[in-house]
């Protein structure tokens, strides 16, 4: 996809979540889903790659989980398992390609937060959120992933961390979007190797 429909942008949930919809009707069996994310853990640094190994659905605690509403068994059950929605042999391949490339020293792996957005989060929500044990946070990918693994497609997930998360009363950093922009431009070329990479794997 040339980009995504977010949330944030007004579109709902199932909007945002019909291309994957469409995928699976085409027969596509993997999904790769990226994203730009901002880090909560102290030891990612920006520019760092984090292989998403599982995802926290806040919108999903709030009410808004794309498979609310009737369940349309061709796509799959009414109750679909996500302890294993991050395939886990993709993640060990994605692994040993950062390192045939190089990029080990900067991938990290850990745990998405999607949030809706779109404004960014507080201090306060930022330490709930690391409570939480999530290691990123953005504004996207879960309602994809969850529709994903709902049709039995495998996943597997790149979070960019494009800035680090304010979380601390005594910081006078802001985030802003145009950080977002510049890292992501300085790694587009990393992560378009890698996933390159990877695919050719598969
Ligand atoms: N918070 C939420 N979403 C984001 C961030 C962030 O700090 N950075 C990039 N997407």
């Amino acid at each position: 996809m040339q980009g995504r429909f977010h949330f944030y942008e007004g579109y709902n949930i199932a909007t945002v979540t019909y291309p994957v919809r469409v995928f699976f009707l085409l027969g596509i069996e993997t999904l790769i889903v990226t994203n730009a994310a901002g880090g909560l853990n102290t030891k990612f640094k920006v520019g760092d790659i984090m292989l998403i190994k599982d995802h926290i659905n806040m919108p999903g605690f709030a009410g808004q989980n794309p498979l609310c509403g009737r369940n349309e068994e061709r796509f799959g059950v009414r109750f679909p398992c996500m302890s294993d929605a991050y395939d886990r042999d993709f993640a060990r391949m994605a692994k040993e390609t950062a390192q045939e490339l190089g990029c080990d020293s900067f991938l990290q792996e850990g745990v998405y937060c999607m949030l809706a957005g779109p404004s960014f989060e507080t201090i306060a929500e930022c330490k709930v959120l690391r409570t939480l044990g999530a290691d990123a946070v953005g504004m996207s990918t879960v309602p994809e992933v969850v529709v994903a693994r709902h049709c039995g497609m495998r996943v597997f997930g790149l979070s960019l961390i494009t800035n680090k998360v304010v979380a601390d009363y005594k910081s006078t950093e802001k985030a802003n979007h145009e950080e977002v922009l510049e890292t992501t431009r300085m790694r587009t070329e990393d992560l378009q190797n890698l996933v390159s990479n990877l695919v050719a794997k598969m």
